[in-house]
């Protein structure tokens, strides 16, 4: 690496931090109508918050838009001839969007939703690979008042007509294929495929990226670069009000069935403008990158919404991190001096297991800040994060938060006070923010010990409910601990104050930092002829940060086999996606359970993992120790 001398980061006390903190809890409506003012309305909120536990309303009568806070806005000011995409494609084609460029792509586009027939209060899904069009075609949803939800292009067919079919989309818009790991990915013939379960769609916008042959069914399939032809040069934004679904993405849960978390406009985009200005310092000649896919929370509010409103500078890729090569990134960030880079823990191990020369080989001395989101980060991926890539002059803020949570709710942040680092730790709440570490009755955890993470209290980001499911959405965030909103996450507090993530507590896997549930993969497993139980758990991986591990009793009839594991891991991939591969498959006869019928999931973890079972007395499913104590031993000489 070149460039002067590493200097440590200036740090602040952690006085200072506290003070901002603390007044912002005291009055939290105040503070964040603060912040809210920091955007354009086209109509002052009449109320901070209509707050009905758990249904929170901000900014309620506010009208605002997504399209001319993340655009319109900017052209208005010098920022019109500033860089707002570099797109980068994985064969190396690039293409650059100033804000003018982008205004123009995304009125063409709405002219093209419009044409289609689509307006407010109709929903569009996405399925697309990472190239501009998919933020234009999302901007230009919200430009008209539609509700988009986009699917990760690596869903497989049938997660997408999912999807579809509990949206009630009408109209698709996907792609020919993307670029990944040098061959193209054919979405429009999975869309095809998925589009065989879903009568409500009438009409599919298919983007040419990849030039590869697609069938186009006439009358229901056209070329987007067609409806292009007939698009006007200008729309004029329509307001929303304040809680005008801004878009709906599907997360899993405890439960098989995805949930669409539902996202408000005013509240969403309030929250993203200052949390992403406290952690990431943004400025003004920043170049920031985030490799998420857009297909994930991440992508939504960490590449779209949050940068753009800012103004700022994003570079965006298409494809595999190390495709050619193993420096891939590490050239994307010196050709575009990157200053601002936002990635996986997952990603961080990969490349530190193939070694620092990688980075080495680069000038990646434009970085000023760090950033990574998804799981844990282990102290040794952190701080090879930090020598490495950062040249020990970065900071790292480490960010915690959740589909649900909309943006950042733990991390540090740089824009406010840079504060002392803990390799490890995700800092603290940011203002406005109150997180707490309970006990299983919901008493604060003493420092240090492991509890489970909570918010007590409401904030602008978060999910207004999960679409058609109210009640769900009350039984999942707020039945635990009545009065606060539940995360499903373990953390512990320290002496000093500091928020350490320690991973899921419910039946939610995060591989690689994307999240699934046990239960979907479960009822993947059981949709093969010959299975007729399973269970899920995770494994951890050195990588990855967990594995699948999948335990199936086989129907009569069926003897397991290699060429039977094949099949059962290609059913859980065409039902979920290539992302819920599960590592390895137990064949067993029994699977381990309480009384209640529930599956004890830490017996299935011990094995998958060949580890003792170690300390039996805390237990999640309520089991006795001699029953977790017999059905481990029992399912030791089954697998
Ligand atoms: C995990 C991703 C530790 C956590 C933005 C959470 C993290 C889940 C961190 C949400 C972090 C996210 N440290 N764990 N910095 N960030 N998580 O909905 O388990 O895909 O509940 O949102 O990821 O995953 P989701």
């Amino acid at each position: 690496m070149t460039g002067s001398a590493p200097q440590e980061p200036k740090y602040w006390p952690l006085k200072r931090y506290f003070e901002v903190y603390d007044r912002s809890l005291r009055d939290p409506e105040g503070f964040w109508a603060e912040e809210a003012r920091k955007l354009d309305w086209f109509r002052t909120w009449d109320k901070v918050l209509d707050w009905s536990p758990p249904f929170a309303r901000w900014f309620v009568g506010g009208e605002l838009n997504a399209c001319h806070l993340c655009v319109d806005r900017h052209i208005k000011t010098w920022r019109k001839s500033k860089v707002a995409i570099y797109w980068e494609g994985e064969p190396g084609d690039t293409r650059v969007l100033s804000y003018s460029t982008l205004y123009r792509e995304v009125n063409r586009c709405a002219s093209v939703l419009k044409n289609l027939g689509v307006g407010k209060g109709d929903t569009v899904a996405l399925y697309l690979p990472m190239i501009p069009e998919l933020p234009i075609f999302m901007l230009a949803c919200g430009r008209i008042g539609a509700t988009h939800t986009v699917v990760f292009s690596g869903f497989s067919p049938r997660a997408l007509a999912d999807r579809i079919n509990d949206i009630g989309a009408k109209l698709l818009v996907t792609a020919d294929g993307g670029f990944r790991r040098g061959t193209p990915m054919p979405l429009k013939n999975m869309a095809d495929e998925a589009l065989e379960l879903t009568p409500g769609v009438e009409k599919t916008v298919v983007v040419n990226r990849a030039g590869i042959a697609v069938n186009m069914r006439r009358g229901r399939d056209f070329w987007y670069h067609h409806l292009l032809e007939d698009a006007e040069a200008s729309v004029s934004v329509e307001p929303v009000e304040s809680t005008h679904p801004l878009y709906i993405l599907y997360t899993s849960g405890t439960t098989g069935k995805p949930k669409g978390i539902v996202h408000s406009t005013g509240g969403y985009l309030v929250f993203n403008y200052s949390t992403y200005q406290w952690v990431f310092d943004i400025k003004e000649e920043s170049v920031y990158w985030c490799t998420a896919d857009v297909g994930w929370v991440t992508g939504h509010s960490s590449i779209v919404y949050a940068p753009l409103a800012h103004g700022a500078a994003i570079v965006m890729y298409e494809g595999a991190p190390d495709y050619p090569t193993l420096d891939r990134w590490w050239d994307i960030i010196e050709k575009y001096g990157v200053t601002t880079f936002y990635t996986s823990p997952t990603a961080i191990r990969m490349f530190m297991a193939h070694g620092e020369e990688w980075p080495a080989r680069r000038d990646l001395s434009s970085l000023e800040l760090l950033g990574t989101v998804g799981e844990p980060i282990n102290p040794e991926a952190w701080l090879w994060y930090y020598r490495h890539i950062g040249g020990e002059r970065c900071p790292i803020v480490d960010t915690w938060w959740q589909t649900e949570t909309g943006g950042t709710m733990i991390s540090h942040a740089p824009g406010i006070e840079l504060l002392p680092l803990k390799p490890g730790s995700a800092g603290f709440p940011l203002p406005g923010i109150d997180a707490a570490v309970v006990d299983e009755s919901g008493q604060p955890a003493k420092a240090g010990e492991k509890g489970l993470l909570i918010i007590r209290k409401p904030w602008p980001g978060m999910l207004l409910t999960i679409h058609g499911n109210p009640e769900r959405y009350q039984e999942a965030y707020w039945k635990r601990f009545p009065g606060a909103y539940y995360t499903g996450d373990y953390a512990v507090k320290d002496e000093e104050g500091y928020f350490w993530l320690l991973g899921r507590a419910d039946e939610v896997i995060k591989v690689a930092g994307h999240r699934l549930g046990t239960l979907e993969l479960e009822n993947a497993a059981i949709s093969h002829p010959a299975v007729a139980e399973s269970a899920a758990v995770s494994k951890p991986d050195p990588v990855k940060g967990d594995t699948i591990v999948m335990f199936v009793i086989l129907k009569e009839g069926f003897e397991a086999s290699p060429a039977l594991t094949k099949e059962i891991v290609g059913q859980i991939r065409k039902m979920v996606g290539p992302i819920a591969t599960p590592e390895r498959i137990f064949f067993v006869g029994k699977l381990p359970k309480t009384r209640s019928g529930k599956i004890m999931r830490r017996v299935l973890k011990a094995v998958a993992s060949e580890v003792p079972i170690g300390d039996v007395s805390t237990l999640e499913d309520g089991a006795s120790v001699d029953e977790v104590r017999a059905a481990y031993e029992a399912l030791e000489e089954e697998v």
